[in-house]
């Protein structure tokens, strides 16, 4: 079975092409390298640079046929959204639509999406449902559940299957470690060049953490389960920034000496808490996460030792 992978050579795209060829599907990647790198991907697979909102992506559908769309590319950073409203919709809605066209045109059988809990906007501390209503604090959640009811209506209209992949904050090896990366990845380079870390707020804003490779598995499994169906992908479990500063010092032994981090404003359009109800993913996907945050942490710290040697 062929898959196309949009963001293929990003963070979370990357991760899923492996294990994707580690199953035994055939893999083809579109991405247009804006955060990507060709490095993370293996040469032996077709990859595309192209812009999803190109129209050179229907010749790539034309071409190689693809049964499976599984949907990562985007604009991903909330700030940037925030100074370039235009450019976000214009990724994540517009190039959306571009590649819903491609999918219904050349009778894709499925689209997997990347979607985010940022769409909640949810601020209190709680465990958050699928059904909880949309409200997002930030443009780039709108427009993240923008292109959600794109994949409804595209399926009432054309037939075209989804499922919804709503995740909590990843983390893990390749993540970006400039803004618009992870906390984890950020923290990581900071603390092993001897820098301080920045805390936005109180470090008392909680996250639910998620590792990729278990976010990679999720959409594995949604290639042939949870038709038309929204799903967290979290661990249902919240740590405070705060706390992660103190485990990240504590599980390895170059890290100890960790500088003390530096308290910054809190951001525009930042949510205070967001862990995530897996239930609907245990239920319906048959996923639940293998790995514990402080195994996800142990592999992590091991690849960014070696992306920043001392
Ligand atoms: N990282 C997280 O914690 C998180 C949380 C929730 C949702 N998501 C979603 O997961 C998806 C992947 O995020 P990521 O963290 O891997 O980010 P990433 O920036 O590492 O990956 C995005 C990939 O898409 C490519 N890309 C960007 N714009 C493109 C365009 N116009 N045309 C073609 N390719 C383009 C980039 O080059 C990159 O390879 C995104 O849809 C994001 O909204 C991520």
């Amino acid at each position: 079975m062929k898959v196309l992978v949009t963001g293929g050579a990003g963070f979370i795209g990357s991760h899923i092409v492996e294990q994707l060829l580690e199953e035994g599907y055939q893999v083809v990647v579109v991405d247009n390298f804006s955060t990507g790198k060709k490095s993370f991907l293996p040469r032996n697979i077709s990859i595309y640079k192209v812009d999803i909102q190109s129209t050179e992506l229907e010749q790539i559908f034309k071409e190689e046929k693809p049964e499976i769309v599984i949907h990562t590319a985007a604009q991903i950073d909330v700030n940037s959204s925030i100074k370039d409203p235009q450019n976000d919709a214009s990724i994540n809605i517009l190039g959306t639509i571009n590649l819903l066209n491609c999918c219904s045109k050349y009778k894709v059988q499925k689209i997997v999406y990347s979607s985010s809990c940022a769409v909640y906007g949810v601020t209190e501390d709680c465990s958050i449902l699928e059904s909880f209503p949309i409200n997002p604090l930030s443009f780039y959640g709108i427009s993240k559940s923008v292109a959600e009811l794109y994949m409804n209506v595209y399926h009432s209209l054309y037939n075209l299957n989804y499922t919804i992949l709503r995740y909590a904050n990843i983390y893990g090896p390749r993540q970006s470690v400039t803004g618009e990366g992870g906390v984890i990845s950020i923290f990581c380079k900071k603390i092993l060049k001897k820098e301080s870390p920045i805390i936005y707020g109180n470090g008392e804003q909680t996250r639910d953490f998620v590792f990729v490779k278990d976010v990679a598995e999720a959409n594995i499994k949604a290639i042939t389960k949870g038709e038309q169906e929204i799903i967290n992908i979290g661990c249902n479990k919240k740590t405070s920034i705060k706390e992660l500063f103190e485990l990240l010092s504590s599980l390895n032994s170059t890290l100890h000496n960790a500088p003390p981090p530096i308290k910054n404003p809190t951001r525009q359009g930042d949510i205070l808490h967001s862990r995530l109800d897996n239930t609907k993913a245990k239920t319906i996907l048959k996923w639940e996460p293998n790995y514990s945050l402080k195994e996800g942490l142990e592999e992590t710290i091991n690849y960014y030792q070696n992306e920043f040697p001392l």
